[in-house]
């Protein structure tokens, strides 16, 4: 079965293809350069740059595969969460291909692409638990397979990424931070500030990572004139060592926060011994150990896709459309696009008795 997957959601165009569940080939055009002048995703910029790129990429990935557009049997597309008008883009082409050549027509939900990206490197088992940390959201679920998903928790303000790139403008960080970040931690002391460890004083599977901003805002505000450093900083190297350990102290504040909620979340569901660990976020060297311990230490299973499949891609969604398709699963044409902060419908159709190609 082969499958497109075509990824517009925020600020990447990406396109990929699978077959029968490994990656043929992918190609991404990524927009950061285009955002980073305004230090955020300017919505109606990302959808222009989707609605340029989009074509010209879907003619070199089939050059590339050495696949004709005939040759489609799934078109994959990442319906939401997300910017609108970006995944207007997305779902439009898609339709478009679907209608012309046949081939069926499966909407996806980002943030389950990304949990379900960690099956392109390791079998995946189910029940599970995921834990989702992107730049937009921050989400505990319970996973039953890959069309069913539980919301254990969620975030009721800043999504980690957030926490990370918000507090990286404050500390004078190229947009997005969490990368550099993360580098410039591995050499700081965790333990140089008491950041606050946000909404764990409760039996709550949530997270709240706003008042850590806060934090992070009055520290840097209490730093004296002579200790400051020169901004922008765009890499590790030569950085000073207060700024190294407000990053680890910081970091540490996050890593232990959606570690101990992934423990409370673990504890109550007893039947969950795979931890599924996605996301842009979850391409941090300190999460990613942090993990590794933890269910070291509990005696469970861990699935993290590798760091480059942990930001957007469409080699995701190509494989999530795929797993969806062999359960029976499409949509008809009037699928939607949902933007972020709407819950997703329960619209897929189901044709078990006649399974895709
Ligand atoms: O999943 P993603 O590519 O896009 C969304 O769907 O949001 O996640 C992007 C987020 C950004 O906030 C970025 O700063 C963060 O992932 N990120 C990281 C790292 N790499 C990317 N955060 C911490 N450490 C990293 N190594
Ligand atoms: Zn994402």
């Amino acid at each position: 079965m082969l499958c497109l997957g075509i990824e517009s959601s925020c600020d990447e165009t990406a396109l990929a293809l699978v077959r029968d569940g490994a990656l043929l080939s992918s190609v991404l055009a990524s927009q950061v350069d285009v955002h980073a002048l305004f230090g955020g995703v300017v919505p109606e910029l990302a959808s222009r740059e989707h609605y340029r790129c989009m074509g010209p990429l879907f003619d070199t990935l089939m050059a590339r595969a050495g696949c004709a557009v005939t040759d489609l049997d799934v078109v994959a597309v990442s319906r939401g969460p997300g910017l609108l008008g970006s995944l207007l883009v997305g779902v439009a082409f898609a339709k478009g291909l679907a209608l012309a050549t046949g081939a069926r027509l499966v909407g996806v939900n980002h943030l389950h692409a990304h949990l379900l990206a960690a099956g392109l490197e390791q079998p995946l088992s189910f029940p599970a638990l995921g834990l989702l940390v992107s730049g937009g959201h921050t989400h505990l679920y319970r996973m039953e397979g890959p069309d069913s998903f539980q919301t254990l928790g969620r975030t009721l303000d800043d999504a980690a990424g957030e926490a990370f790139d918000k507090a990286g403008k404050l500390m004078g960080l190229a947009y997005p931070a969490g990368r550099l970040m993360d580098e410039l931690a591995r050499d700081g002391d965790p333990a140089a500030v008491p950041f606050p460890l946000p909404y764990l004083r409760n039996d709550s599977l949530d997270f709240s990572f706003s008042g850590l901003k806060t934090a992070a805002a009055a520290y840097l505000d209490g730093i004296p004139p002579a200790e400051r450093w020169p901004r922008p900083v765009t890499t590790a190297q030569g950085a000073p060592r207060i700024l190294r350990d407000c990053c680890a102290s910081y970091t540490r504040a996050i890593v232990e926060t959606l570690l101990r909620k992934v423990e409370r979340a673990l504890e109550r569901q007893p039947d969950l011994s795979t931890l599924i660990l996605a996301g842009g976020v979850a391409a941090n060297s300190h999460l990613r150990s942090g993990a590794e311990a933890l269910m070291r230490r509990r005696g469970g299973r861990l699935l993290m896709p590798s760091p480059a499949l942990c930001t957007d891609n469409a080699v995701m969604v190509a494989h999530a459309g795929w797993l969806l398709a062999r359960e029976g699963a499409h949509h008809d044409l009037a699928l939607q696009a949902v933007p972020r902060g709407r819950p997703i419908p329960a619209d897929m159709l189901y044709a078990r008795e006649s399974p895709a190609p």
